[in-house]
C-alpha cells in the first residue's frame, strides 16, 4: 500500500543544493493506490539519497516571475510555469510552415552548451534552439577540453566569462554544479541535468508534451516507474507537474525510492498494475546503471517483471492515455519496443518539443521579455 501524502518539499540526493518544493499541491485522491507495503523506502546502499532539508516555496501562486538563472523546476511558480508553456506554445505556430524555421530573436548573443557528462537529445536540442533563435552557440564538451587536462570548474567558468556567454547550459555529473557556476557567471545558467537533482528543461517538455494531449494539467493523473532514486528527471517532473496541479504517482522497487521520499507530494506504490489502472499517463524512467554502486534489484528480468511496461501494462491506462520516456531507453528491460514505438507512445514527439520548449527558456531568459527577478525584475 502506499500512499505517502506529504507536505510540499522535495530534496536532492547527493549533496547538492536544496531544491525547492513544488506549489501548492497538496494530497492526492486518497484511495487510489492498491494494497502494497508500506513506504518506507530506503536505498539498499550505493547512492546516498536523502531528503535534504526544503526551502519554502516562494510565492507560488504568485505572479510571473522568471529567475536569474533555470536552476531547479521548483524555481517556476504556477504563473510563471504557464506562461513559459504558453511561450513554447506561440514559438511553434511562429515557426508552423515556415520554409527556414528561424527567428532573428536573439541576433549578437552567445550561448555556450557545457555538457561535461554525455547527452544526446538534451545537447542537440539547446544547440537547436539557440541557433533557431539566432544567437551564436558554442558547444563545449569536457571530452577534448582543458577539463582533460585538469582545469577547475571556476577556471573553465572564468574563461566563458572572459569570452562574454550571455547564457550557459550546464549539464554535470555532479548535483549541484550549475548553481555553483551561477555564482562565478554574468550570464544566466540554465541546469541541463546535475547528477541525480534535476533537469527542468526535461520536465518542461514533459509537461508541454502532456498538455498538447491532455489539455490543462490540474487533476490528471501522471505514474512515474522506476528508478526514482538516480533520477534527476523525476525530481524536476514532481516539482514541475504538482505546481501545474497534476496528481504523481511514483511507483519503484524499495531500493529504487530516496530516503524522505514520504515528504514528497505524491504517492508512492510498489504494485505498478494497480497504480496503472484509469492513469492519464505514465513515464517511464530510464534504470540508471552507470550511477549504481549496489545491487538494486535481483536481476534485469526480475525488474522487468515487476517494474516494466508492456503490452499487457499499457492497456491498463485510460484510453486516451499517453507513454513517455525521456531517453534514452533501455528497451526490454523499463520499456517494450512494441510499448515504446506503439500507439499513444509521444517519446519521438517529447525530443521534438524540446527543440521549443528550449527555445522559449532561452527567449524568455535573454530577450528581457520579461525581466528576472533578482535583476531588477517586474512582475507581469
Ligand atoms: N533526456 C535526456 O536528458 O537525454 P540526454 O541524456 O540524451 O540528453
Amino acid at each position: 500500500m502506499t500512499t505517502t501524502v506529504g507536505p510540499p518539499t522535495v530534496g536532492p540526493t547527493t549533496g547538492g543544493p536544496v531544491a525547492v518544493g513544488p506549489t501548492g499541491a497538496g494530497p492526492t485522491a486518497a484511495g487510489r493506490m492498491a494494497a502494497g507495503p508500506t513506504a518506507a523506502a530506503a536505498p539498499a546502499g550505493g547512492a546516498s539519497s536523502t531528503a535534504a532539508p526544503a526551502r519554502p516555496v516562494a510565492d507560488p501562486a504568485g505572479p510571473i516571475r522568471l529567475p536569474r538563472h533555470l536552476l531547479s523546476a521548483g524555481d517556476l511558480n504556477r504563473a510563471t510555469a504557464e506562461h513559459v508553456l504558453a511561450t513554447t506554445q506561440r514559438i511553434e505556430q511562429a515557426i508552423a510552415g515556415r520554409e527556414v524555421r528561424k527567428l532573428p530573436t536573439l541576433r549578437g548573443r552567445t550561448v555556450v552548451n557545457l555538457f561535461f557528462e554525455d547527452s544526446t537529445r538534451t545537447r542537440i536540442s539547446f544547440e537547436l534552439a539557440a541557433k533557431r533563435l539566432s544567437a551564436d552557440v558554442i558547444t563545449f564538451s569536457a571530452k577534448g577540453s582543458s577539463v582533460s587536462k585538469g582545469e577547475s570548474l571556476k577556471d573553465t567558468a572564468w574563461t566563458l566569462q572572459a569570452m562574454g556567454a550571455d547564457a550557459v547550459v550546464c549539464r554535470h555529473s555532479s548535483s549541484g554544479a550549475p548553481q555553483q557556476l551561477s555564482a562565478w557567471v554574468d550570464g544566466h545558467v540554465i541546469n541541463a541535468g546535475d547528477g541525480t537533482h534535476e533537469h527542468p528543461t526535461q520536465a518542461l517538455l514533459d509537461a508541454y508534451t502532456l498538455r498538447r494531449h491532455l489539455g490543462a494539467l490540474a487533476g490528471r493523473h501522471v505514474v512515474v516507474v522506476g528508478d526514482v532514486l538516480h533520477s534527476r528527471v523525476a525530481r524536476s517532473n514532481v516539482l514541475l507537474l504538482t505546481t501545474l496541479g497534476a496528481e504523481v504517482t511514483l511507483v519503484a522497487p524499495p531500493t529504487l525510492l530516496p530516503v524522505g521520499v514520504q515528504a514528497w507530494p505524491v504517492e508512492v506504490s510498489y504494485d505498478l498494475d494497480s497504480a496503472l489502472a484509469g492513469a492519464d499517463a505514465v513515464m517511464m524512467l530510464r534504470v540508471q546503471h552507470e550511477r549504481m554502486s549496489g545491487a538494486f534489484f535481483p536481476t534485469a528480468r526480475e525488474y522487468s517483471r515487476s517494474y516494466g511496461l508492456d503490452a499487457r501494462r499499457r492497456a491498463l491506462i485510460a484510453r486516451h492515455g499517453i507513454v513517455l520516456h525521456p531517453g534514452p531507453m533501455n528497451r526490454g528491460m523499463e520499456i517494450t519496443p512494441e510499448v515504446a514505438d506503439g500507439a499513444g507512445s509521444v517519446i519521438v514527439e517529447q525530443v521534438a518539443n524540446g527543440v521549443t520548449v528550449r527555445m522559449a527558456v532561452l527567449y524568455l531568459l535573454l530577450s528581457g521579455e520579461l525581466e528576472p527577478a533578482g535583476a531588477g525584475g517586474r512582475d507581469d
